[in-house]
């Protein structure tokens, strides 16, 4: 296999990661993917970023293993925890990651007030920090960490009263502060945009980073001479740590993907195929 056939690998603790899938397939058609969901150690945000960051490097050396030539990490969280350990560990090697897009929300707001929903674990990290630091200074921040919102997005819950409610009770303090615009800090929340939409009313702005982070990857790939050329269909894979079965209705419900993911476990810090 040529390097620029090999798959782009794609990693979240679950399926947060597909809203950055969803928006790589449409910026880079051609690109064959390698998707992996850590199912069995879903949700990353309530656990230590030490944790966290030995989970990223496992699946990174899987990644790695199974051809992929760039790896997108599609978590804030994973982020947060590896981002720059796994560059400095594989400098040669090219990664994307994500980091809450506070940048354009600053620059985007006329109140001067920004929220940014994310887990527990991104709003500890350096990253976030050196974020707000960077980008913040004339606006105000409003923080929410949604508690159980991941999990019911797992569970494919998009709609139902307790995802609205857990809306509500991280929306409503922030908005009556006058927040126009928030920020979708985990790759979890954009499936819930809709709802997130009819609670704030249209006036609010809520940004999705998935769209910067392909056109993103699209030039790291560029820089690397990686981008593969438009021949044969693509291949896309599909992995997770959980039940493949609930994974696969999920891939169908969330980005209309008929696919038979492989079930992949962890063994002590590798994960194994089966
Ligand atoms: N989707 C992830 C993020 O962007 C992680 C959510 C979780 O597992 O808690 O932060």
């Amino acid at each position: 296999m040529t390097n620029t056939e090999a798959p782009i690998g794609v990693y979240d603790s679950g399926v947060g990661g597909l809203s950055v899938l969803r928006a790589l397939h449409s910026q880079l058609p051609f690109e064959a993917t390698l998707y992996f969901a850590d199912q069995a150690k879903v949700p990353y945000g309530e656990r230590p970023l030490e944790e966290v960051r030995q989970l990223a490097e496992g699946v990174t050396r899987m990644m790695m293993h199974e051809g992929a030539k760039l790896i997108v990490i599609a978590c804030n969280t994973a982020s947060a925890a590896a981002l720059k350990y796994l560059r400095d560990l594989y400098p040669k090697f090219p990664f994307v990651g994500m980091e809450p897009a506070v940048k354009p929300a600053a620059e985007q707001t006329l109140s001067g007030k920004v929220g940014v929903l994310a887990t527990p674990s991104t709003f500890q990290g350096e990253l976030y920090a050196s974020v707000v630091e960077r980008f913040a200074k004339d606006v105000q921040i409003f923080e929410a960490t949604c508690p159980g919102l991941v999990k019911q997005i797992e569970r494919g819950y998009l709609q139902t009263p307790l995802t609205r409610r857990i809306l509500q009770q991280a929306l409503q303090p922030m908005l009556a502060e006058g927040v126009d615009t928030l920020v979708m800090g985990c790759t979890h929340f954009p499936f819930v945009i809709p709802l997130i939409q009819q609670i704030a009313g249209e006036g609010v702005r809520v940004i999705d980073p998935a769209p910067a982070i392909a056109r993103q990857t699209e030039r790291v790939l560029m820089q690397h001479d990686l981008l593969r050329s438009p021949a044969a269909e693509p291949t896309q894979r599909y992995l997770t740590s959980g039940d493949p079965s609930r994974f696969s209705r999920l891939l169908e419900q969330l980005l209309g993907v008929r696919a038979q993911p492989e079930r992949w476990h962890w063994v002590g810090d590798s994960l194994l195929r089966g």
